[in-house]
């Protein structure tokens, strides 16, 4: 069994990204810009954001954080993601999801320009990676892509069952998985919450992308010998030992799992801190303007 090290990968990424701001610098290139605009206090909503800002800061990134209380209204956000397309300083941005339910989320991601949408969440992006156009690639399946790269894992011809099926993780992991060009070439299966037969499917895949959210899920007699298992559950969980005062579960019971893969992501430390360094390459791509004029 290999540990699949994202903590790892993702400190070299960083190291390349910063390597490369540092010659656009150098040249007297524009330094990419990154907005996040937080609305509300969710715990989980926080660290997410002010880990973004701290890596944009760790890479050379300029970033900008824009903050609204739980009680704002959609016209005003609406007329944030305005502002943020039109500003010519500002290369990409997000709006850290969830939103209050008072504001549909569809309709801020649809308002903001798909050149500087580096979530990759709006219509365009989605339908361009689905016909394997360039364009922004949601963070996680983008990050789970590069680790499959990056640790040479062999995904032609393979059976890969996707466990989820959110907009964010599960939809585009499948597309991408299927997509005519390495990593990808899969067989791909969708489970979701109302799949009848998902242990079946489960146990006839080589590669298992578990996106659930449900804390062990995954149990070893779900997983066939040899299989790739990556993790992306990160449900925060009460805990009196850590200082943050809990800690994340994934959705893979991990003890009784590993010792039957070939390669599987721990939580923390495997898809986690891709995450956030598929977004800053995003954002570099934003900047260099190499995706869309
Ligand atoms: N909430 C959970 N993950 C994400 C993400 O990748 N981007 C945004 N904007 N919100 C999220």
């Amino acid at each position: 069994m290999q540990l699949i090290d994202g903590k790892a990968v993702a400190a070299q990424m960083r190291k390349e990204i910063a390597e490369e701001v540092l010659r656009i610098r150098q040249s007297g290139g524009k330094i990419p810009h990154l907005a996040a605009v937080l609305v509300g206090h969710d715990g989980g909503s926080e660290t997410y954001v002010a880990n973004k800002v701290r890596t944009c800061e760790e890479v050379g990134f300029q970033s900008s954080l824009i903050r609204y209380e739980e009680d704002v209204t959609e016209e005003e956000l609406l007329a944030c993601v305005d502002r943020l397309n039109r500003d010519a300083d500002i290369d990409g941005f997000i709006v850290q999801l969830p939103l209050p339910d008072h504001i549909s989320e569809q309709k801020i991601i649809e308002a903001i320009d798909y050149r500087k949408d580096v979530d990759g969440f709006h219509p365009i992006n989605v339908g361009r990676m689905s016909i394997g156009l360039p364009c922004y690639v949601s963070a996680t399946p983008a990050g789970i892509l590069e680790l499959l790269r990056r640790y040479e894992i062999e995904t032609k011809g393979k059976h890969c069952v996707v466990l989820g099926r959110s907009n964010i993780v599960g939809k585009p992991m499948a597309m991408l998985m299927m997509q005519k060009n390495y990593p990808g070439n899969c067989t791909v299966t969708v489970c979701h919450s109302r799949s009848e037969n998902l242990k079946e499917m489960c146990l006839s895949a080589d590669i298992i992308v578990v996106a659930l959210g449900v804390p062990e899920f995954l149990k070893a007699d779900m997983v066939k010998e040899g299989a790739v298992v990556i993790d992306v559950g990160t449900t925060r969980m009460p805990s009196s030992v850590t200082r943050s005062g809990y800690k994340l579960a994934g959705d893979v019971k991990f003890d009784e799992v590993s010792p039957k893969c070939s390669y599987i992501t721990p939580v923390p430390g495997g898809v986690g801190p891709m995450t956030i360094l598929s977004l800053m390459r995003n954002t570099l791509h934003a900047g260099k303007k190499s995706i869309y004029e």
